[in-house]
């Protein structure tokens, strides 16, 4: 089976001083959060589509849903308290009520990237299913530096070399869950992204290309830029 993640369980601290966390903030007539999810639920390759926000949230995001995305089928969960807590939150769910074989595929996205396209989920899908882990990545453009104390360079990697994370990130549940498993409380505090536990643990993770309009909605500036795709988005 395969299933789509939408990650909203954050507080969108770095949005600054609004009313609500910024998956609820409005981009055109919509919360950014129906947005992302239109995205996924119009593609009939998932069985499944689980949105997971804060727990005091669950009913405003369900009175949401319902207005936007009339009779949808979406699976509406509480997250955790950090970004990996909230991915098990759905294999969890997962585990419950299908079980959980090894073939299993969760598309994790972050609900705060309403620009993710129909080929990036496609191919997000396509190497999952596959058993491959993959992460949605764009070449860096600008030069990352490296600072170990936030003063001093330690290090300047070959930008050739560099790419920015977005999301989706993909791979299947049941793998995800025995590496997660067996991470210490340290290690879990760390390490925020998923695509990171397959990695440390030695297993491969496939890059598949992300878009620069992929944007992660951050900072009140992110909102004017998002406005802006949402036009351009509109007339292709
Ligand atoms: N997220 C989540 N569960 C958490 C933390 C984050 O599902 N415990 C989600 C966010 O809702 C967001 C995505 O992960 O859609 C990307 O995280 P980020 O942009 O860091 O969101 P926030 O944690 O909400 O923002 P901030 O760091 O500014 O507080």
């Amino acid at each position: 089976m395969i299933f789509a993640a939408i990650l909203a369980g954050g507080i969108g601290s770095r949005m600054g001083n609004v009313d609500k966390p910024k998956q609820f903030l409005y981009i055109g007539n919509k919360p950014i959060i129906v947005h992302t999810a239109e995205k996924f639920i119009i593609n009939s390759r998932f069985d499944g589509v689980i949105v997971l926000c804060p727990a005091q949230w669950i009913n405003y995001t369900k009175d949401l849903l319902d207005k936007y995305i009339p009779g949808n089928d979406i699976i509406l969960i509480e997250g955790g308290s950090t970004r990996n807590n909230t991915i098990m939150n759905a294999i969890d769910y997962i585990e419950n009520n299908y079980g959980l074989d090894e073939e299993t595929v969760l598309v994790t996205h972050d609900a705060v990237r309403p620009f993710v396209t129909h080929r990036i989920i496609e191919e997000n899908i396509d190497l999952a299913s596959r058993g491959l882990a993959c992460d949605t990545v764009i070449p860096a453009t600008d030069t990352i530096v490296e600072s170990n104390d936030g003063s001093f360079i330690s290090n300047i990697p070959d930008r050739a070399k560099c790419y920015q994370g977005q999301t989706p990130q993909s791979f299947r549940a049941k793998r995800f869950k025995t590496l997660y498993d067996t991470l210490s409380e340290d290690e879990k505090s760390i390490l925020t992204d998923a695509a990171k536990v397959f990695v440390v643990k030695g297993d491969r993770v496939e890059l598949v290309m992300g878009e620069t309009f992929n944007i992660k909605v951050t900072y009140p500036y992110d909102l004017q830029l998002a406005e802006i795709l949402l036009e351009g988005e509109k007339k292709c």
